[in-house]
């Protein structure tokens, strides 16, 4: 018999979310309101498992395994079922009484096993023959491994060695597996999650490891693989170094954020400990609280690229959510701290973080230097952008500040900002909003795509693009925010799905289609919408006007059709049928 109430079972299954925790196990494809996923149970390698969030259940069409969130942990990490339990209430915020005040915590041979295989990889860093390729790679990162030791890394060889050598210690294969540092095959065997890696250990906020990250010696994919989340370690929910940088932060009254493992690691060996990094997704809100809880100061220490601004102004938003005040450290191009402190020291760092300006400030001065103030439609734009900054600040004098500040730069009285920053704008495009078209008009994505493709080749195609079509007439709102950047220059400003579709475009390119004849299909698709939507507003608008008015709206439309029809022959049947240009 459990010890937990039947009731908060039923209520934690109720609030669990059960895509989200399968799909952190298989990679779910949405198929209507089920989700889909190679079978992890019999290893398929078709989308025959299937998630029904609407019942919480899953299932297997090939090999009928099937059951609720609690069954997915316990038959593929072994966890029993009270654990199971446990672990998702953990994820859903249900508190479930500990079973009785002295009893052992559950997890505790999980704490027992990772520490051993920290200490097994940490020995082999030191001493194993096979580990030699990862000091020649650490000596060639200008890292002394007496430095490094004592920060607890380690390596994972490539062979099978770490199984015995757990066996060894009598750590069972399920406790292994439920911390992630073992796979299982399809074939059922088991395999070391880490191989020929060099490991960080990632430790909790009372300083015990919980998980791994592990760089690859050199090139090749991927470049880090983190421990899966387990009972003992929630990746968004923990900070990379925040059991040492939280005694700094207290001293320092600042706290450090950087990108990466690396990073954390040079700046400590500096001496400056008050560092963390998020583990491999940008900042979440739980640990921005989870700063805020710690420090009223954080400096955000990223990169200067395209991606590193982007995650600054993700983070700073958080932060300012949490009532943190937020300040942006800017690295010379190229450099990322690693680099930087390795050429300049202690004393380098701090000229640049003694420079960091406040995040809205760093916009303005981005979109300043990018021109966006010296047009109309630039300063709306801009102001789209820094809309978001002025809404996450939570606390008042800085939103006021905040407020003050963007009308100066972009120019536009103080309370007519005010009452935009309060209309409930869910994102900054909504300014523009977007008119969806009547169904017969309805165009498939793809001339649009067509156009962001060109754009994405640099010039000429960008200008003569952008000369050529408004943002505003794409209809696709990823599309939409990626030529808006790409036409100013600001990629900063692209939220996760525009990101992706970035990416995605990025890669995909114009795979040998001729430029000009995709110029020339996809703006003529879009001058011909542009007269069909006049001919509808055309429409609409007939019955309420006076029988002059609508003679003379007739003969209007008319000449609109006519235009249509003369200039685009093959819009309805070309480009409604076969789909649009460029695909
Ligand atoms: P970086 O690529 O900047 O890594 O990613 P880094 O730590 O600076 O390492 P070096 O100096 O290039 O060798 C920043 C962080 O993003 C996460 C890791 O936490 C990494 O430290 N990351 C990156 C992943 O989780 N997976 C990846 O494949 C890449
Ligand atoms: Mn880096």
């Amino acid at each position: 018999m459990s010890l937990i109430p039947d009731d908060v079972i039923e209520q934690v299954r109720e609030a669990a979310d059960i895509v989200g925790i399968i799909g952190e196990h298989v990679e779910l494809k949405r198929t209507g309101t089920d989700f889909r996923a190679p079978c992890p149970f019999h290893g398929g390698t078709h989308r025959n498992f299937a998630v029904i969030p609407k019942k919480g259940m899953y299932y297997c069409f090939v090999c009928h395994e099937g059951g609720d969130v609690f069954t997915f942990f316990m038959k593929r990490l072994g966890m029993d079922y009270p654990t199971a339990v446990r672990e998702v209430a953990r994820r859903v915020g249900i508190a479930i009484p500990e079973r009785g005040p002295t009893g052992p915590d559950p997890r505790e041979p999980l704490y027992g096993a990772v520490a051993a295989a920290a200490d097994w990889f940490a020995r082999q860093l030191r001493e194993s023959p096979d580990a030699q390729v990862a000091r020649d790679y650490l000596a060639s990162r200008h890292l002394e491994l007496a430095v490094v030791l004592p920060l607890g890394l380690g390596y994972a060889p490539r062979s099978k060695a770490f199984l015995d050598a757990m066996k060894g210690l009598g750590v069972r294969d399920e406790v292994l597996l439920e911390a992630g540092l073992l796979v299982k095959r399809e074939d059922g065997t088991l395999l070391p999650r880490f191989r020929g890696r060099l490991l960080f250990p990632i430790h909790d906020l009372r300083a015990r490891v919980v998980a791994f990250g592990g760089r690859i010696l050199g090139e090749g994919e991927p470049k880090y693989l983190n421990s899966p989340d387990s009972p003992v370690f929630h990746k968004g929910k923990l900070l990379y170094n925040l059991h040492v940088a939280k005694h700094a932060m207290r001293k320092a009254e600042r706290a450090i954020l950087v990108e990466g493992y690396f990073d954390v690691l040079r700046l400590s060996l500096a001496e400056i400990e008050e560092v963390v990094a998020p583990l491999g997704t940008g900042l979440t809100p739980d640990q921005a609280q989870l700063l805020a809880r710690h420090t009223p100061h954080v400096i955000l220490l990223h990169d200067s690229d395209d991606a590193g601004l982007r995650a600054t102004f993700r983070a700073g938003d958080e932060l300012l959510r949490q009532g943190v005040r937020v300040s942006v450290a800017t690295l010379p191009v190229g450099e990322d701290p690693d680099t930087l402190v390795q050429k300049r020291g202690a004393p380098g760092l701090e000229a640049i973080l003694k420079d960091a300006v406040d995040p809205l400030e760093r916009k303005i001065q981005i979109l300043d230097r990018k021109a966006f103030f010296s047009s109309l439609p630039g300063r709306r734009r801009a102001l789209d952008r820094l809309l978001p900054t002025i809404r996450a600040a939570k606390d008042p004098i800085t939103r006021e500040l905040y407020i003050s500040r963007a009308a100066e730069a972009a120019g536009v009285r103080k309370d007519v900002l005010e009452r935009e920053v309060v209309a409930t704008g869910k994102t900054a495009t909504s300014t523009v909003p977007y008119r969806p078209l009547p169904p017969s008009t309805v165009l498939p994505a793809s001339a649009e795509k067509a156009l962001v493709l060109l754009m994405l080749e640099g010039e000429p195609w960008k200008s003569r693009v952008a000369e050529a079509v408004d943002a505003e007439e794409l209809a696709f709102p990823p599309y939409r925010a990626v030529f808006e950047a790409v036409a100013d220059d600001a990629v900063l400003a692209l939220d996760d799905t525009s990101a992706r579709a970035y990416e995605q475009l990025k890669e995909e390119g114009l795979g040998g289609r001729d430029p000009n004849e995709m110029y020339e299909l996809a703006v003529n698709w879009m001058e011909a919408r542009r007269l069909e939507r006049q001919l509808q507003q055309l429409d609409d608008q007939l019955p309420f006007e006076s029988p002059e008015r609508q003679a003379s709206l007739i003969a209007e439309k008319r000449r609109v059709f006519d235009e249509l029809r003369k200039r685009y022959p093959r819009y309805k049947i070309a480009a409604r049928r076969r789909g649009a240009p460029g695909t």
